[in-house]
């Protein structure tokens, strides 16, 4: 059985991107972020939709270029006692929950997620108080105080195996905030799920007769889709799964030709991991020039060098994330779930 929760879909403003550097300030940046991170035993944590000048002085100073899993598990596990989070804010806030003790940054506080923020506390509370017999799961997309919330969190790299797992135990849950992942993990487990109404604006953008007239022009090609596309799109992937699991069937998968349904920041650490195949950026409403976003973040792209910069020479401030005590020791338990299931299916 599957039931959903109607929330509606908020309209966002979109953040103004970073200004535009010169090659020669990027190499400026690109330097003093070295020594600026050796100076203050600090250390970059950077997601795969970032700019690739991040994801490659993450590589050359130590740091890791990751999924949110990952990204956590990183984090936590560095000796730096400064973590510097680029991506979202949602991640910088694990990091925090996960490493209270550590300084955590980021470029900018303002990079939001369309899926944190459909999912306000107030009215998420509300949902759960009258389903007080569902066990509640939530994507790390959200906010530290729907975090606090739940009994779960889990990623995408994960969230069919924690729902299988819940459901043999004959749980009735309670998934948010993404619908279409919700919908997927329904479908591939049979769980017994209601689930919030988010989506992601990146891939709620992907569109399956564009995809189609793709695929014409390209017979060859396999098709990898994250799951936080539409449930129409997910049916026409060859792959399905997390940014590292996409990388990962990049590599694996014979085809030489890939049309990759994800934010195209991917691309840099996909085409790392196989040099030798043609990748190809999805469909999004973009052809008449009307999609929103166009498959890139406009959150993960408010992540430049300057404001990596900034926050290592600020070391706190606006850069710093905190997240309130109480709040903290709350969202710590379901996230030590998720990484203890998670270190079960990696042993
Ligand atoms: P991953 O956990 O697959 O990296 O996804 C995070 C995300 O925000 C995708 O849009
Ligand atoms: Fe959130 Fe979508 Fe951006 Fe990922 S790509 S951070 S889910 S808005």
């Amino acid at each position: 059985m599957s039931l959903f929760f109607e929330n509606p879909i908020l309209d966002y403003p979109f953040p103004p991107r970073p200004k535009l550097l010169s090659e020669q300030e990027k190499q400026y940046y690109r330097e003093r972020i070295k020594t600026l991170l050796a100076e203050r035993n600090a250390v970059l944590v950077a997601h795969y939709y970032t700019d690739p000048d991040i994801q490659a002085l993450a590589e050359e100073t130590g740091g890791c270029v990751a999924d949110s899993l990952e990204m956590a598990r990183f984090g936590s596990l560095h000796p730096a006692t400064t973590l510097i989070v680029a991506g979202v804010r949602f991640m910088g806030e694990t990091a925090k929950i996960l490493n209270p003790e550590k300084t955590v940054l980021m470029p900018t506080l303002a990079a939001e997620c369309s899926l944190d923020l459909g999912c306000p506390i107030e009215q998420f509370n509300a949902f759960c108080d009258s389903h007080p017999e569902r066990t509640v799961v939530v994507y790390a997309n959200t906010s530290a105080e729907v975090k606090a919330r739940a009994d779960w969190v889990v990623t995408s790299s994960i969230a069919v195996e924690l729902i299988e797992h819940l459901d043999s135990l004959g749980e009735k849950l309670i998934w948010a905030p993404d619908r279409h992942l919700g919908s997927y993990v329904q479908k591939q487990t049979g769980a017994d799920i209601l689930c919030w109404q988010g989506a992601c604006i990146v891939h709620d953008e992907f569109k399956t007769q564009a995809l189609a007239r793709m695929k014409a022009l390209y017979p060859q090609a396999a098709v990898l889709v994250h799951p936080e596309s539409p449930q129409s799109v997910v049916e026409m992937a060859d792959a399905v799964g997390s940014t590292s699991q996409l990388i990962n069937a990049a590599k694996t998968l014979p085809h030489r030709e890939l049309i990759v349904a994800t934010d195209r920041g991917i691309f840099y650490k996909m085409q790392q991991a196989c040099p030798e195949k043609v990748l190809i950026e999805a469909p999004t409403a973009g052809e008449g020039a009307t999609c929103r976003s166009c498959a890139h973040c406009p959150w993960m792209a408010m992540n430049g060098v300057q404001a990596i910069f900034s926050a290592l020479v600020a070391d706190g401030g606006e850069h710093e994330i905190q997240v309130a005590a109480g709040v903290r020791e709350k969202a710590l338990l379901p996230l030590n779930r998720m990484l203890a299931f998670a270190a079960t299916l990696k042993s």
